[in-house]
């Protein structure tokens, strides 16, 4: 302590600020005793009765001795016991961590892991299910396998014409390593994997459902396709810019059913206040689009299927949200739209669609991560006559 240094005045401070929320607690250790810590941790939920937040309770010791303990509302509800439990196991944690590291400022190295117990059933279940970590480790390694091969096959065929995405992202490898390793690309492609294949492929089923609901609908689609495509070729991506009504038939899919109608749960980085509501920093958010989408003060006539609303220009701003909006909106959707719209498009053009029987299509939603239909579509087509032309 000849030359102290910051670090050495950091430490002091907090042994000092350790010391000041503890006195007269008689924490005393004996020289004998064994430098391991130990946790115990639980939590009260729904505890307060008025704001049905939950407790969290904890108790550390180093060896015999206690050093820190704990009973503090959570400043989260919590929607479960369980998830009361992981939050008061997160807290329990931060607070291990700190005390190895103010050990540590005192020159006590604890090299052994530290022990913490709880009784949060949730997670004894699935760590006493070996079944369930060697599936989802045996799962992740298929998905790795999967993943490296196409990044493989990309980057062995350079020569190859075809423009991709992997190839692009192998492209910045070069100039940027740390930005576009194989690691980094390999999460790339399995979030859009994860984000981009459900929700594109339910809302093409919505899409059909709610056309052959529609028939007259789905007659002026046609007509459209058969105006600016015609009947001579397939439709391709460069005729999406002028099949408007097509577009307007997904956006007011999309606005009844869209895929993540929770859009995906975030968490407030900081204290706000929406409307006249306080919400605490930590809070967890679920916008429900669904509702917005349907809301009778915003829009007119909100739960029929009326494509035309938004041949006018009508301005979805702040109330269709199927993408969500700011800064964490999707940022596959213009690739969504149009993964959507074209194939759409050719089915639309290629066969002729009706119903089963007289009885409409069953418009229930289902329960996923993305919206399903509660009874899949069925539906009859047959192929247009000048299509089989085209083909042949
Ligand atoms: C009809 C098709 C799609 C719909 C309805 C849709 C909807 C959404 C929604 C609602 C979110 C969350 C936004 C928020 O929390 O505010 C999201 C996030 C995301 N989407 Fe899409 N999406 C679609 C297609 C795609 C495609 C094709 C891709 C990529 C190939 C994609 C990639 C992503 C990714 C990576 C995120 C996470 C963004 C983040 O959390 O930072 N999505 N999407």
């Amino acid at each position: 302590m000849q030359s102290p240094r910051s670090q050495h005045w950091d430490a002091a401070l907090r042994v000092l600020r350790y010391l000041k929320a503890a006195p007269g607690q008689g924490l005393f250790l004996p020289a004998d005793s064994p430098l391991q810590i130990y946790a115990f941790c639980d939590s009260d939920w729904a505890n307060c009765p008025l704001t049905w937040h939950s407790v969290t309770e904890y108790f550390v010791s180093l060896g015999n001795s206690p050093i820190s303990w704990r009973t503090k509302k959570q400043p989260t509800v919590s929607r479960s016991s369980a998830e009361a439990e992981y939050r008061s196991i997160a807290v329990t944690t931060c607070e291990l961590t700190w005390l190895k590291s103010f050990l540590l400022s005192l020159g006590v190295h604890h090299d052994r892991p530290m022990r913490l117990f709880y009784d949060n059933q949730a997670a004894l279940h699935i760590a006493s299910n070996p079944g369930f970590e060697k599936s989802i480790i045996r799962l992740q390694e298929k998905c790795d396998r999967l993943f490296q091969g196409l990044i493989d096959e990309r980057r062995n065929n350079k020569e190859g014409k075809t423009k991709t995405m992997i190839g692009a992202m192998l492209a910045l490898q070069d100039t940027e390593p740390e930005n576009y390793s194989d690691n980094i690309i390999e999460g790339n492609i399995s979030s859009m994997l994860l984000a981009g294949t459900d929700t594109s492929a339910v809302t093409m089923e919505w899409a059909l459902s709610l056309l052959v609901n529609h028939p007259k609908v789905l007659e002026k689609a046609r007509a459209e396709l058969d105006r600016y495509v015609g009947q001579d070729r397939l439709v391709n991506e460069p005729d999406i810019p002028k099949l408007h009504y097509l577009q307007s038939i997904v956006t007011e899919t999309l606005r009844l059913f869209p895929a993540a109608p929770l859009l995906v749960p975030r968490e407030s980085s900081d204290n706000s206040t929406v409307g006249r509501f306080d919400v605490p920093r930590g809070t967890m958010l679920l916008v429900n689009a669904w509702a917005m989408h349907r809301d009778l003060a915003v829009w007119d006539d909100p739960t029929s299927f009326r494509p035309e609303r938004f041949e006018g220009g009508e301005n979805g701003a702040h109330k269709f949200v199927p993408f969500g909006t700011g800064r964490k909106h999707c940022p596959g959707a213009g690739l969504g739209n149009r993964v959507v719209v074209l194939p759409l498009a050719g089915m639309i053009q290629c066969f002729e669609w009706v119903r089963v029987s007289e009885e409409l299509v069953d418009m229930s939603e289902g329960v996923g991560i993305t919206m399903p239909k509660a009874l899949p579509l069925e539906a009859m087509c047959r192929a247009r006559e000048q299509m089989i032309r085209i083909r042949n």
